[in-house]
């Protein structure tokens, strides 16, 4: 039994205690919370964990193994260090921290702790994301070429971090995951409607050393609720709507060959449109997977999916398009 502890458990946070409780090899020990309201209402629904706002309290108790970090982004940084310093492994929710000093540093110094540390990059292990990396690997769309993205909604209309950062991590973690690369490029433009300063819509380029390309557009200022992801590939194209029940996955035998014509000796165009597969996706809540995950790379000691260096590429590329943004979109290199 890996017995864990979880901090922040507001919206997001309360989810992974739901998690940690029920999860087999998991002892759920502590919730802290600075919440009044929030700790009353888990006391009544957790009562085998102990329900506190201190944290330091937590720490002290040699006992705990593993702390989940679900604070609101400014404070990831501050919260994982004092958990991986008093030697827990810890998993943080995305993105990893607001700057990439500071998640080099939480990465040096988990690798110095020989700790895990984890990032919430949940749609690593999303069936769907999991079914387009095979078709991938396995040549099933031939060379992919192109990515876009689409996360957009009437909020949550967040105060600390912009839509950039409060978004894009999910779409920025699972491009490098497909692709299995990082950006060399990004470029973003984006503008501030509701806070000064804070961006409610962005539109994102990140371009690959190799020609491949994504595109993410992400808002909090939408009337439509869309999560989709659009995978095209040299023979087939991929599209990942979060949106739907159950048809998530639909695969379209589409595409377009150049070939150079025997008569005339000049290179023709040949579109080609076949059939859209529904393809049966696992089912499951990825959050489960994912926070199992967590639990068993500890237990086996072996390196989780999304681990702190995959955070840190994430927050690098963040940090790239912040950069971007605040220069009107000048593409910022990696
Ligand atoms: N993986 C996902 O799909 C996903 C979705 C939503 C949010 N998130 C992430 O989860 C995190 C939390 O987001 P949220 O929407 O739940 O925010 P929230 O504001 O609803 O909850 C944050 C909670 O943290 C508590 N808190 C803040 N500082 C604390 C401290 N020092 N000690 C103890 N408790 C503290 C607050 O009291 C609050 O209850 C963010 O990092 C966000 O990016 C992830």
């Amino acid at each position: 039994m890996i017995s864990t502890a979880v901090v922040g458990a507001g919206n997001w946070g309360r989810n992974l205690v739901r998690n940690f409780a029920a999860a087999p090899g998991s002892q759920l020990k502590y919730v802290c919370d600075l919440n009044e309201k929030t700790r009353q209402a888990l006391k009544a629904q957790y009562p085998q964990a102990t329900i506190t706002d201190d944290y330091s309290a937590v720490l002290a108790d040699a006992s705990v193994q593993a702390v989940v970090v679900a604070v609101d982004a400014p404070y990831h940084y501050k919260i994982a260090r004092q958990a991986l310093e008093a030697g827990k492994h810890t998993y943080v929710e995305k993105p990893l921290t607001l700057s990439s000093k500071d998640s080099k540093e939480l990465v040096d110094l988990a690798e110095k702790k020989k700790l895990c540390l984890m990032v919430g990059h949940l749609l690593e292990y999303h069936p769907a994301v999991l079914y387009m990396k095979d078709m991938i690997s396995d040549g099933d769309i031939g060379k992919p070429l192109y990515l876009y993205f689409q996360r957009l909604n009437l909020g949550i209309v967040r105060k600390a971090e912009n839509a950039w950062w409060s978004l894009a991590p999910h779409d920025v973690s699972v491009a490098c995951f497909l692709f299995d690369a990082e950006p060399v490029s990004v470029s973003a433009s984006g503008q501030a409607y509701l806070q000064q300063g804070i961006e409610d819509v962005v539109f994102a380029n990140l371009k690959f050393a190799d020609g491949r390309m994504a595109h993410i557009h992400v808002s909090w200022l939408d009337p439509h609720k869309i999560r989709k992801v659009t995978l095209v590939g040299s023979q087939r194209m991929v599209v990942f709507d979060d949106m739907e029940a159950s048809e998530k996955i639909r695969v379209y035998d589409k595409g377009a060959d150049v070939k150079l014509s025997v008569e005339s000796y000049v290179e023709a165009i040949t579109l080609r449109t076949g059939d859209i597969l529904l393809p049966k996706i696992a089912g499951g809540e990825p959050l489960q997977t994912e926070c199992r995950h967590f639990l068993e790379s500890i237990e086996k000691n072996t390196r989780p999916r999304s681990d702190g260096n995959d955070g840190l590429r994430v927050v690098k590329v963040l940090e790239a398009g912040s950069e971007s943004l605040a220069k009107g979109g000048q593409p910022v290199n990696l």
